[in-house]
């Protein structure tokens, strides 16, 4: 009754903020994404009759505050009349920084959580079940370009191109290495609740989905960097005007972005998103990627750029 499973984080492109059912983890609005190739989490479970509790070991160390919610992950993945769990977690990049550790995490638990307790699942219902705990973790699922529907009562995602369709490169720049302030789903009630810009958000997600589509659909790599950009900053727009504010941004970040702004204007093809920690994603075509590393490299406060391009959806390793 063990199984072990790896998973990669994905960087949205149209950004999910805001959830409509905080009880089954609802998004408010659809997101498109992009999953990372390198940047990886590797899960076992265990599952026993011999323990009196879960337990969990991330990168080496028991994480007794992490514990709760991989707990409730797995009474959803597997019935709250399951077994106890052995979990062990290594990831190969920062965790909890605003580099979607949560996506890869909770996408990898899934697949190794439903594989040790004998299930065959498919990809559809795996990402609904890892929605469950974290919204981005379902389009960790999938490889490639993809899309978490606003969908009806229940998660549904799907893969719009594969990482062979359009293999763009992925550049991240690390600005600060420590856990973010405040986690997305905390922050995200915080935004619903305060922000006067919330409303309107919801109300125009659609468009911006449309456009990004249509933009993967033709390989318009400046279509997608006009929604993309435009989507990140009109999700930063709500945080800053949430109460309290919620920046996740430092001085580095911003000269990543001016760093980007240079690039573009010397005509690399390559666009800039930032999730909820300081960390600057570029995406671009892959002939361009040593120059915006090299960019990034040399921007101050840059700690380390992880180089990567699109990868896979989560699968299941090894036999134990
Ligand atoms: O699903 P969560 O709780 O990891 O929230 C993800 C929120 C953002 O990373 C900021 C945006 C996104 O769509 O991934």
């Amino acid at each position: 009754m063990q199984a072990a499973a790896i998973a990669q984080p994905n960087i949205a492109l149209v950004k999910y903020w805001g959830k409509r059912d905080t009880r089954q983890n609802l998004p408010a609005v659809g997101s498109i994404s992009v999953t990372l190739h390198g940047l990886e989490t590797e899960m076992h479970v265990r599952l026993t009759t011999d323990a009196k509790n879960d337990a969990l070991t991330v990168n080496g160390k028991s994480a007794e505050t992490m514990l709760p919610r991989i707990s409730k992950a797995l009474d959803t993945i597997l019935g709250a009349d399951r077994k106890y769990a052995m979990v062990t977690s290594r990831s190969n990049f920062p965790i909890a920084a605003g580099l979607a550790s949560s996506a890869s995490a909770f996408a990898a638990l899934t697949v190794a959580a439903a594989a040790a307790n004998g299930a065959t699942h498919s990809p559809e219902l795996l990402a609904r079940l890892a929605g469950g705990a974290s919204g981005s973790a379902a389009r960790s699922i999938f490889g490639g370009f993809v899309e978490l529907k606003k969908g009806g009562d229940a998660i549904e995602v799907s893969q719009l191109a594969t990482k062979e369709d359009w293999p763009l490169a992925v550049m991240v720049a690390v600005t600060a290495s420590g856990p973010k302030s405040i986690g997305s789903t905390e922050a995200m009630e915080i935004s619903r609740k305060t922000s006067p810009f919330y409303s309107a958000w919801v109300d125009r997600q659609s468009d911006d989905l449309d456009r990004a589509r249509a933009a993967i659909r033709e390989k318009d790599f400046r279509a997608l960097a006009a929604v993309s950009e435009h989507s990140c900053l009109k999700m930063h727009s709500i945080m800053w005007a949430s109460r309290p504010p919620l920046v996740y941004w430092n001085a580095a970040t911003l000269r990543c972005m001016e760093t980007i702004r240079a690039l573009q204007a010397s005509g690399v093809a390559v666009f800039f998103t930032i999730d909820a920690g300081p960390q600057l994603k570029a995406v671009c075509d892959r002939d361009v990627a040593d120059v915006v590393y090299a960019a990034l490299q040399s921007t101050e406060g840059v700690v380390q750029v992880l180089r990567s391009g699109l990868g896979g959806g989560a699968r299941r390793i090894g036999s134990d």
